[in-house]
């Protein structure tokens, strides 16, 4: 039944030790989560599971034609309880040249990404017009596991470092070490005013991707801060699909997340390298940031998920001035694009055309939502993608 699962997999995730002192530590021997029933009791924690994911809004971007993702997606946010807000896709056809800022922007850029461009600028603008303190937006073929939400509540405690406070780029020790740290080290959401549960200080927390890089000294375009190369890892988690499921499309070269992992590790880190933008939440300083760089001052030169990727890389923090935004990822990614049965985007083919158009699936996520919908409306046991030997 749905319901066991659901209370198994939310008693799977009940967090135990808090030791405050956070710590780092080799991977190899070190402790696994020890699960026990009880939930994180603050405040901030507890507004993770509500039907917004602790975000004020989520956006669903669809183009209006596209009856067939909008039913689907209705259908998964309310399989979920999930709360969304419809934000109009915008046909590229419908934005005029002039519109685009910067003398230089590139002419001969797709139209489905001058669409998207806009799309996604239109919703950072309801974000700042509505003074939101946060959105999560998402796109209208975005998929996610059943357990997303005690998924979130892991993440948001992971994400703590990177987000408590306003960065230091001065006192960092040691700018090329790599330190993971264990979630178990970070303490519980605090009952502070917060005033998101993510945390005060974050611009995009980027949970659906179609692929990162572990940021690493040599791909720092800012200076290093104590954060910059941290890990934080979520070990012996259920969720996670076995190593061979993690590459990104069958001739991908093996992932890294499970070259360097244990099996069924999550990894939050920042940003690096980023593409495709399944699902990425702002802060309302995030989406200022954004729609004033992307918006009104800099050309429209490639996609909308490269750009983004970059920005938060800090390719366009200004010399000398900024650290690079705070861009909080997590490895295999939270969300993910669903491939129906001959799937097409309406930018590009997905997944760089090398997915099984025969086959439907959504990559990274074990009792995803989509391939389970038929199941979960009819009360049904739920089937995982990959089950463990
Ligand atoms: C969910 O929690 C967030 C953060 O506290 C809040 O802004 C949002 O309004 C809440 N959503 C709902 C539907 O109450
Ligand atoms: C926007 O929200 C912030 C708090 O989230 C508040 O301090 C500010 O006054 C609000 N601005 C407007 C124009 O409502």
């Amino acid at each position: 039944m749905i319901v066991s699962h659901r209370a198994a997999g939310i008693a799977f995730f009940g967090i135990i030790t808090v030791i405050l002192i956070i710590q780092s530590f080799r991977l190899h021997g070190a402790p696994a989560i020890r699960h026990v029933g009880s939930q994180l009791s603050s405040k901030a924690s507890s507004d993770v599971l509500n039907t917004t994911l602790g975000f004020q809004k989520i956006f669903v971007i669809n183009l209006p034609e596209r009856t067939d993702r909008r039913d689907a997606m209705t259908l998964t946010a309310a399989l979920t309880n999930l709360q969304i807000t419809w934000a109009k896709g915008v046909p590229g056809t419908d934005v005029p040249d002039k519109v685009i800022p910067g003398e230089d922007w590139e002419k001969s850029i797709l139209r489905g990404n001058k669409g998207s461009w806009r799309a996604h600028m239109n919703v950072l603008n309801t974000i700042i017009d509505h003074n939101l303190t946060s959105a999560l937006i998402l796109e209208d073929d975005a998929d996610w596991d059943i357990r997303l939400k005690s998924q979130l509540q892991l993440f948001a405690r992971a994400a703590q470092p990177f987000t408590a406070n306003t960065h230091q780029a001065a006192t960092v020790t040691d700018p090329d070490k790599i330190i993971n740290v264990p979630i178990t080290s970070i303490p519980s959401l605090s009952n502070e005013s917060l005033s998101s549960p993510y945390g005060n200080n974050w611009d995009v927390l980027w949970l659906g991707h179609c692929g990162t890089n572990f940021p690493t000294s040599i791909t720092l375009a800012t200076p290093p801060t104590n954060t910059s190369l941290l890990r934080v890892t979520i070990l012996n988690d259920p969720t996670v699909p076995n190593p061979e499921h993690l590459r990104a499309h069958p001739f991908a070269l093996q992932d890294q997340l499970a070259e360097l992992y244990p099996p069924h590790t999550r990894v939050v880190h920042h940003s690096s390298g980023a593409i495709c933008t399944q699902a990425y939440a702002v802060s309302q300083q995030g989406a200022r940031k954004l729609l004033w760089r992307f918006g009104v001052k800099e050309a429209l030169t490639k996609g909308w998920d490269l750009v983004l990727g970059e920005w938060c890389d800090g390719l366009f923090a200004e010399q000398g001035r900024d650290t690079a935004p705070v861009c909080v990822t997590v490895q295999p990614p939270l969300f993910s694009h669903h491939f129906g049965k001959g799937a097409a985007s309406d930018i590009t083919a997905p997944g760089g055309g090398f997915v099984d158009k025969e086959k439907e699936m959504t990559p990274y996520v074990r009792w995803s939502v989509r391939l389970n919908m038929g199941l979960l409306v009819e009360g049904a046991e739920v089937s995982d993608q990959w089950p463990d030997e």
